[in-house]
């Protein structure tokens, strides 16, 4: 059974399909229908919600896409839908600056701006115009524009984030722990379906071996998409969110090791603190409902050579911890990427951790390309890494996403430009070389001539931008 909190309303599900999305949940089962679905691919946030999940000693609250969350991964949670907002009978603080700001017109992504705007009212007191950004840059609207949107999260910056839900705060803390402790093995099915929730690696491993065409799904940022837009129907799904080792955020001085399961939303201060490019370039990674979700494991796993985090973690030489029945084994990213969308993870396998080397005499510098600066896939993603010695290449590892069929090192560009001076001159042998690591495909996205002047120009870029850091023509700027 699993069991959670629909607003104050206890809910208990033993048959129910195991790929149910949020969404559809609250749609067709639940007749809570103020939550919209525009997309149904994460894109347009006219289904966000709020998960609350007691974390520490008290209350977290963050906004997902309702329809990319599997109902089974909310055992244990709070749901909270924007029909609960006028929980006292009056229009929520940020409902009402939404009216007094004339924030809605045709009202379609209004509920989806409004739950994502109470998250952020939850978790930041005093947020900035970059904060208010960040946070609604995964709701689309058409019709009113952004600007009366913004002003009225803005209205309630420093207002207080003192609300019903305050008042309540204790109460569904403790109802939500004892949910947990009274039902430690949830599981929901559905005739030969079924949707599993481990809560170690043991139990995981052994889930996997008793099952071994299950799917795992960690935040379903990318799975949810098999389901909602492919319509599989998989026979076993296996949640990660709960195994406890995976969700572990551990560092010490030679590294850092991050859980297969941890969002990229709790990653982000220990990047921050360590690999800042990195860090940022996360802030444009899907929307913040996605990275409230999605997880380095499944961006690893899912292989995809346009994936975000691969380029990096390659140019930072970083070992997969995985697991599978043959036993645990350390597997260099470098090796892990064998085709498209091909892996070395052993049948029944998964990963742990992800263990980042910490190697401050390096440089780090991560570029994303595309189209739009948020919500957007890379056309290109590049990561170097670079040691230099008297403004002399000791050590360089590039890693690059969108160039070839797998995220991958350019080989021979990292060989030219060793024992360069770091120079516009120094690196245009590793430019040219670039030629020869890859050979990009044409798509949607952008011409293989255009990807490959890219990853050449962006070397220059960190050359640049190496000679003069703060030079504000390098700079990006949003929102202009
Ligand atoms: C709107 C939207 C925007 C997006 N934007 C970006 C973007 O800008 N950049 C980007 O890189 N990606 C993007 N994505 C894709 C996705 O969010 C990322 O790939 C994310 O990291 C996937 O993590 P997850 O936890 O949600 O994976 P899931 O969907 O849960 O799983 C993905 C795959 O990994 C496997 N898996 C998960 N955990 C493990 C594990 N521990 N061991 C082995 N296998 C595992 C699953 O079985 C599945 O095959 C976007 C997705 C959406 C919906
Ligand atoms: S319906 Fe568009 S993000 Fe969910
Ligand atoms: S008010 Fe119509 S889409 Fe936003």
């Amino acid at each position: 059974m699993i069991r959670f909190l629909m607003n104050d309303r206890e809910v208990c599900l033993d048959h129910c399909a195991p790929d149910m999305t949020v969404l559809e949940y609250l749609r067709t089962k639940a007749e809570q229908r103020g939550t919209k679905e525009g997309c149904a691919s994460g894109d347009c946030g006219a289904c966000t919600v709020v998960i609350a999940e007691a974390v520490g000693n008290r209350l977290q609250y963050r906004n997902v896409n309702s329809c990319i969350t599997l109902l089974g991964s909310l055992h244990g949670k709070q749901l909270v839908t924007v029909e609960h907002l006028k929980l006292q009978g009056a229009l929520h603080p940020v409902q009402q600056a939404m009216v007094d700001l004339h924030g809605s017109q045709c009202g379609f992504c209004t509920p989806g701006f409004i739950m994502s705007m109470f998250a952020l009212y939850k978790s930041c007191e005093l947020p900035s115009r970059a904060d208010v950004e960040q946070a609604l840059a995964g709701n689309l609207c058409r019709c009113t524009g952004y600007r009366p949107i913004i002003d009225a999260a803005l209205s309630l910056a420093g207002k207080g984030s003192q609300d019903a839900f305050s008042a309540q705060e204790a109460v569904i803390y403790s109802r939500l722990t004892k949910m947990v402790q009274q039902s430690p093995q949830a599981s929901m099915q559905d005739g030969l379906h079924q949707f599993l929730i481990p809560r170690n690696s043991d139990e995981l491993l052994a889930l996997l071996t008793q099952h071994p065409n299950a799917k795992l799904v960690a935040g379903g940022t990318d799975f949810a998409l098999s389901i909602t837009q492919q319509l599989q129907q998989p026979e076993v799904v296996i949640y990660t969110g709960r195994v406890v080792e995976l969700l572990q955020i551990e560092e010490s001085e030679e590294s850092i090791s991050i859980g297969a399961a941890v969002s990229y939303t709790d990653m982000q201060s220990l990047l921050h603190k360590h690999f800042v490019s990195f860090a940022e370039m996360l802030e444009r990674l899907g929307s913040l409902q996605v990275r409230n979700q999605g997880t380095l494991g499944g961006n690893i796993a899912n292989a995809s050579p346009i994936g975000d985090t691969p380029p990096v973690l390659l140019a930072l030489d970083a070992i997969l911890h995985v697991r599978s029945p043959a036993g645990r084994e350390s597997l260099p990213i470098r090796e892990f990427f064998t085709g498209y969308r091909q892996t070395k993870l052993p049948p029944s396998g998964f990963i742990e951790t992800i263990e980042i080397p910490l190697q401050p005499e390096r440089i780090l510098n991560v570029y994303k390309i595309s189209k739009r600066l948020d919500d957007d896939i890379s056309a290109v993603c590049a990561a170097f890494s670079i040691e230099l010695q008297d403004g002399v290449v000791r050590h360089a590892r590039l890693g690059f996403g969108g160039m070839a069929a797998t995220p991958a090192r350019a080989l021979n560009a990292e060989q030219a430009l060793k024992d360069q001076p770091f120079t516009e001159q120094g690196i245009k042998a590793a430019q040219q070389a670039l030629a020869q690591d890859f050979s990009p495909i044409d798509d949607v996205r952008a011409s293989g001539a255009y990807r490959l002047q890219v990853a050449q120009n962006l070397l220059l870029r960190a050359v640049l931008e190496q000679a003069n850091p703060s030079d504000e023509a390098l700079e990006v700027v949003q929102y202009a």
